[in-house]
């Protein structure tokens, strides 16, 4: 059999060692062929050895595979759209299913289930909670949209709402009664302990059943007009809010209580260096790259995060609770339990966030940069705690002085000084023709490849997630390849893959250089321990054009505005049932009659 790389002399004994185990098996019975490759590949040092493949390119065919996966499970039909929805959430569509699907096909929008997996997971929990209390305090929050009669309004003029308001009304028409209540801060406000999410999510499964289709009531129900005195039973509930600006404090009790988030010691003190995990430690990561893109975005398992986010360190504002309330946003992190809405930039800003900028500009024509959008920091930050925010710590990776310093350099007398808010390459990454920090090769790289330009440096405006958001969103429209590290979470994020429409990055940057060497090449140079060759000093720029190409027409596909209002349509049908009294037998079974 042939190997992709003529094995070297230690190398021979590793083959032997496996050949010799692969005899064996195959003369106990026939095997597949097809096996032999994933088995050599099986161990760590036949992934390094065997495999002439950077870690990245197995990534990338597996997101090709994902995204084939997904998209085979399309729907044309209305029934086939209900058998799906059935099959996925074990009820039935809610009433106006039928509408929905129709506005969806007029839309041109593509029907896969698994694109609206965010609403249940934001909804489900509320199914544990009674129709009327969910209703009172959507009816007595601050901030709200009224929907009557299919007439949306608002008594708030925030720009937000006004934005939503937009949105909502956009589709009005097929929408039934209801009160919505909105977040008009920055950031998100529920979090509710683990264990009381854990017994909500246990009781809303208790609902989950396919109603008797005889007994199904396919309308909703109305709403008392505005200003009309609440016909609910009961008073206000006692709502508690905190502020406390630590907020990892707030957001690791929706963790579980026995993650690494919930069992780490606490870190107050943010004027020292902060503990970085290595990017190989982490369960996200294969091979020091993110391979799940969803895990990396929870940081239930991740405790050193608290030190590495301005939002855990110190957000501009907190306003949060425990209490499971009706609150629909913008952005949130894993563990929050606010309803997600398309953010107001998204619906408000197409023309500028949206493709307008940039967009044109061929792959061939562009310079090999790296543009940062310095926004999602998200955060207070001052002299003793700047070493947690993410700004900072990616200007100081990308700054050839500071990496100079940190190398132990024998042409230098001086003692090498460890950088002060960030982790030098891991030695795995130098496999893969990655300068090895320790020779002054990882500065002079960072420099000469004159690919970094730290534009946009701006300080952080007051928000933490919506600009980030617009950012996304902007970056996949244009036909630049978008590199995104962040822990917060999209309306849209079921309908993106990794690695496939966009480049994800670990949150602590660990794999930077390692990303940045796969796309642009120009590393090896450092006399590190790995293979040497041509491939990855080359850079991948056919790879790079790729991904953003695919990212860039998908967003034109599922995330047009059009896709905004079949989102929000379908969220507003299952937020309606769910507040309803009936609940739990409603649905549309317009298909089984
Ligand atoms: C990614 O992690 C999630 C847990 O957050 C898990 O449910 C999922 O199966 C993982 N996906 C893959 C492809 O391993
Ligand atoms: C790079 O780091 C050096 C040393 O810390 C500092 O003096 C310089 O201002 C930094 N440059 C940039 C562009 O941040």
């Amino acid at each position: 059999m042939a190997f992709p790389r003529r094995p070297s002399t230690v190398l021979r004994y590793v083959i032997a060692a496996l050949l010799l185990t692969l005899t064996l098996y195959i003369l106990a019975e026939p095997i597949d062929f097809s096996l032999i490759g994933p088995l050599l590949l099986s161990t760590p040092l036949g992934r390094l050895y065997f495999s002439n493949e950077h870690p990245i390119d197995k990534l990338i065919k597996a997101a090709e595979i994902e995204f084939a996966t997904t998209i085979s499970r399309e729907t044309q039909t209305l029934p086939d759209a209900a058998a799906a929805y059935r099959k996925r959430r074990g009820r039935h569509p809610p009433p106006g299913f039928d509408e929905w699907h129709k506005f969806a096909k007029e839309r041109h929008a593509i029907i896969v289930e698994d694109f609206w997996d965010q609403i249940y997971h934001d909804l489900e929990p509320f199914w544990a909670l009674k129709p009327a209390q969910i209703r009172r305090d959507a009816r007595e929050f601050e901030m709200r949209i009224e929907v009557r009669d299919h007439k949306a309004s608002t008594g708030s003029g925030w720009f937000w709402t006004q934005i939503w308001l937009d949105m909502i009304q956009s589709i009005e028409h097929l929408l039934p009664d209801m009160d919505l209540a909105l977040n008009a801060m920055d950031e998100p406000r529920i979090v509710v302990p683990w264990e009381d999410i854990d017994q909500y999510i246990h009781e809303a499964a208790n609902t989950r059943k396919m109603a008797d289709v005889k007994k199904v009531v396919s309308e909703f129900g109305e709403l008392p007009p505005l200003g009309q005195a609440s016909l609910e039973k009961g008073g206000a509930r006692e709502i508690t809010w905190e502020h406390e600006k630590h907020y990892w404090l707030i957001a690791r009790r929706g963790c579980p209580p026995d993650s690494p988030a919930q069992k780490a010691a606490v870190v107050t003190n943010f004027d020292q260096t902060p503990n970085i995990a290595s990017p190989f430690s982490l369960e996200h990561m294969q091979d020091g790259y993110v391979a799940n893109y969803t895990l990396s975005t929870t940081f239930c398992h991740q405790p050193d995060l608290q030190a590495l986010e301005g939002i855990f360190v110190e957000p501009i504002s907190v306003s949060a609770t425990k209490s499971l309330l009706p609150i629909f946003g913008g952005s949130k992190l894993a563990v929050n339990n606010d309803i997600l809405l398309p953010a107001p930039m998204y619906w408000n800003e197409e023309e500028r966030f949206m493709g307008a900028e940039g967009a044109s500009i061929p792959w061939s024509a562009k310079d090999p940069t790296a543009i940062w959008r310095g926004v999602a920091t998200g955060g207070t930050n001052r002299p003793t705690n700047w070493r947690a925010f993410q700004r900072h710590r990616f200007v100081a990776m990308n700054n050839a002085t500071q990496l100079r310093l940190a190398a132990s350099s024998s042409s230098s007398p001086a003692a090498p000084q460890p950088p002060l808010n960030f982790a030098l390459p891991d030695k795995r990454y130098h496999h893969h023709h990655l300068p090895s920090p320790s020779t002054p090769a990882l500065a002079d790289w960072i420099s000469t490849t004159t690919s970094i330009a730290l534009t946009d440096l701006i300080t952080c405006p007051t928000s933490t997630a919506t600009p980030s958001a617009a950012a996304t969103l902007g970056f996949l429209r244009s036909t630049s390849l978008p590199i995104k590290a962040t822990l917060w979470r999209e309306w849209h994020d079921a309908r993106l893959v990794a690695w496939k429409h966009f480049v994800p990055m670990d949150s602590r940057f660990g794999d930077w250089y390692g990303v940045l060497e796969y796309f642009v090449g120009g590393g090896g140079g450092g006399g590190g321990g790995g293979a040497s060759g041509s491939v990855g000093e080359a850079g991948r720029d056919g790879v790079a054009e790729g991904i953003a190409m695919a990212g860039r027409e998908w967003a034109g596909r599922v995330l047009r505005r059009e896709d905004m209002q079949v989102y929000v349509l379908r969220l507003l049908l299952e937020y309606a049932r769910v507040v309803d009294d009936r609940r739990e037998v409603m649905g549309w079974v317009g298909d089984l009659r």
